[in-house]
């Protein structure tokens, strides 16, 4: 690969996409990173504060569907790259609202996939679109069993739907046309900057306001969880080491059943907030189980551990001590991302539970 690269990231301003930006921006000051994003309720240029103004990082307000847009900033910004982490991510969301997932994560990704291809058709050699997805696109596991890169996609929530189908679409243009895709699935991410409509944030957002902890059904699904700094690291070897045409998993291969999980952090948290012991697990409350919930994902990561040494470096226990101190000393990060549009979404989704 070429040094002279100008890379495209999509769903910069979000959690995931926040961390990937900030990693590329600082560690390689000789790419030109572009950050496209369309700033929906998931997306926060506070996330991006501090390296707002650097020489090589250009941050564009736009919707990865606008085809005109989409074509304007490859031919102004010599895309040379893209790493596509824009996507409606939230399962429940899509449960609410199955269409925006298919508008953005399908039609968004093929209107990527449509402009990359006619800019770079002339050569594709020193050119690659790398697809962030997910382990949900594999569907559900039993109490045992992994999923590897063979795994047959088996989704089961429109959410996951539309990751497979928008990860099918990379795959065809591989194969009709030669397209120079890389795709990883990656387990469930927690971290800084991650909204607070997801477990581990909603929990230690409602631990602090001393609400209700809703736990879905009885709280015995499993989620294997990773640092978000450690997919970030992945994702850059992957977007260095890896092979066009191949895909890789990466996970944290570390499996919690959410109960566990909300123990812990209710423990930990009235450590952090000098609260009596028990107190924050008098808060948990079983509420309706979602729609089709997925019983077990579990990544088996073996194949980016043996071809480029990768394995995650941040222990479960010390990233949910970052991501705790993080969340108490950005109190006021949440009450910016959550005023507005996410009131409404937590009556629908929880006031009914
Ligand atoms: P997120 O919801 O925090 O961020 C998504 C970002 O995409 C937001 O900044 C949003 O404004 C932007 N966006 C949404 N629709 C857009 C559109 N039409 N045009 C342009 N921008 C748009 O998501 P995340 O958790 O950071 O996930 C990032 C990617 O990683 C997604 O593709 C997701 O499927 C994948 N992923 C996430 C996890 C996880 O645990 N969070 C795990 C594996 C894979
Ligand atoms: P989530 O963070 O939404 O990630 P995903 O569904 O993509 O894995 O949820 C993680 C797990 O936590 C999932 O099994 C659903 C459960 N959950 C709850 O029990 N209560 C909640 O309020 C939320 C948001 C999730």
């Amino acid at each position: 690969m070429s040094s002279l690269k100008h890379i495209l990231i999509t769903g910069g301003a979000g959690f995931i996409g926040s961390h990937l930006v900030r990693h590329f921006v600082t560690k390689y000051p000789q790419y030109q990173i572009i950050n496209l994003d369309a700033l929906t309720y998931a997306g926060n240029l506070e996330s991006l504060a501090d390296v707002d103004g650097r020489d090589n990082y250009t941050f564009i307000k736009g919707d990865i569907r606008d085809e005109n847009l989409v074509r304007a900033v490859f031919a102004e910004h010599h895309i040379t790259h893209v790493i596509h982490a824009a996507a409606e991510s939230h399962v429940d969301r899509s449960i609410l609202d199955p269409l925006s997932f298919v508008k953005t994560n399908v039609l968004g990704t093929v209107n990527l996939l449509q402009v990359a291809k006619a800019r770079w058709q002339e050569d594709y050699s020193d050119h690659v679109f790398y697809q962030i997805s997910t382990d949900e696109v594999f569907g559900a596991l039993g109490d045992t069993g992994h999923f590897t890169e063979q795994t047959a996609y088996d989704p089961r929530s429109p959410y996951s739907a539309s990751k497979a189908s928008a990860d099918h679409f990379v795959r065809a243009w591989c194969h009709t046309y030669g397209f120079p895709a890389l795709v990883s699935n990656c387990s469930n991410n927690y971290g800084p900057y991650q909204f607070p409509e997801k477990l581990i944030p909603l929990m230690i957002r409602n631990i602090i306001a001393e609400k209700p902890l809703p736990v879905y059904g009885q709280g015995q699904n499993v989620r294997d969880w990773l640092y978000v700094l450690d997919h970030v690291t992945a994702i850059d070897v992957v977007f260095h080491k890896g092979k066009v045409g191949e895909t890789y998993n990466i996970g944290g291969n570390h499996e919690l059943r959410n109960l566990d999980l909300v123990h812990m952090l209710c423990d930990q948290m009235d450590n952090a907030l000098g609260r009596t012991s028990g107190t924050s697990r008098n808060l948990i409350t079983f509420v309706k189980d979602r729609a089709g919930h997925d019983f077990r994902y579990a990544i088996d990561a073996s194949k980016i551990h043996r071809e480029f040494g990768w394995s995650p470096s941040t222990s479960f226990a010390q990233g949910l001590q970052k991501t705790i101190t993080w969340y108490l000393e950005n109190q006021s990060w949440v009450d910016h991302v959550i005023s507005g549009e996410y009131q409404t979404y937590y009556q629908a989704q929880y006031a009914t539970r």
